[in-house]
């Protein structure tokens, strides 16, 4: 179905309060559309022109809702198999789910909610990323998510949680800039030093969106406000450090005129363009060596794009 092209630069959500202008819009830095997949499997009509009419005109990615890469059970058979169709006519080049779950013994509860920090939630998480993996036949991307409480006694961080789970899954990476950013705030940790810790090569794709500041000082990943200057400014940082990572904008609810938007593309966009320059830069062999004499090797640091 889909002329599928490199998914690169900006990217924004195809939701269907905004999809008409989405479709309709001539704004060179949207370069790809991200889709829920659960929006559109098995389902016709007016669901499936919509796609095509996506697809004709953007490259899609898809990211999905429902898997939960730390459900204790295996995902139904009933669920999987028209996801796997879906996904191959659509070409997406991997799918992304969140570190988290969202039910249990049968019953779904449409929340993204947090794993315990703990080696037996690792162990869960890496076997349904493995089973992902080898059912959707795909490569995997997991997503951290933001969190608002524990979820039990945890037997490490939550970076270190995130990476036992990224080595040993082998699985790539959707990095949500401003879940890192909220949880920072809400747990008080340093949220570059976070970002420091990242495996480069495992990010594929990064989130940013806006969220609700509290009168408690508690802060809220909405989807449903304008990016902060904080959070752009996070992801300047995080661009320098990893280079060409598409980045979404993620908008889900609360949607501003679609112009507002658009301002917050090219915004993103002038980031990502400089952000990633730099890091092109950094990777080029110097030229200072002493009396002019090439370096053998070339400048290493900051990672290298996927
Ligand atoms: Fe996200």
């Amino acid at each position: 179905m889909a002329k599928q092209d490199t998914i690169e630069g900006i990217g924004i959500g195809l939701r269907y309060a905004m999809a008409r202008q989405t479709l309709a819009s001539e704004v060179p830095e949207i370069r790809w559309l991200e889709i829920h997949p659960e929006n559109y499997v098995q389902r016709g009509g007016r669901f499936r022109h919509l796609l095509e009419q996506a697809a004709e005109r953007f490259p899609l990615v898809t990211h999905g809702l429902t898997l939960g890469f730390g459900a204790v059970e295996r995902a139904e058979e009933s669920y999987v198999r028209p996801l796997r169709d879906f996904l191959a006519a659509i070409g997406t080049p991997w799918h992304s789910e969140h570190l988290c779950f969202s039910g249990t013994d049968g019953v779904m509860l449409h929340d993204l909610l947090p794993l315990p920090f703990t080696r037996e939630a690792v162990k869960t998480a890496v076997a349904r990323i493995g089973e992902a993996r080898d059912r959707l036949e795909l490569p995997i991307a997991l997503e951290n998510v933001s969190y608002y409480a524990d979820a039990g006694p945890a037997e490490m961080s939550e970076p270190e949680f995130l990476l036992e789970v990224l080595e040993r899954s082998s699985c790539k990476m959707l990095l949500d800039v401003n879940n890192v950013f909220v949880n920072s705030v809400n747990h008080g940790f340093d949220a570059r030093a976070y970002i420091d810790r990242i495996p480069a090569e495992a990010v594929v794709q990064i989130h940013v969106a806006g969220h609700l500041v509290r009168d408690d000082d508690l802060i809220i990943d909405t989807h449903g406000e304008a990016i902060r200057e904080e959070v752009y400014s996070l992801l300047d940082y995080t661009l320098r450090r990893l280079g060409k990572v598409p980045v979404l904008l993620e908008r889900d609810q609360n949607f501003p005129p679609f112009e507002e938007l658009v301002a917050e593309v090219r915004r993103l966009d002038a980031i990502y363009r400089e952000a990633t320059a730099a890091w092109e830069q950094a990777q080029e062999p110097t030229t200072q060596a002493a009396g002019g004499v090439q370096p053998l090797h070339p400048a290493s640091g900051g990672g290298g794009a996927p």
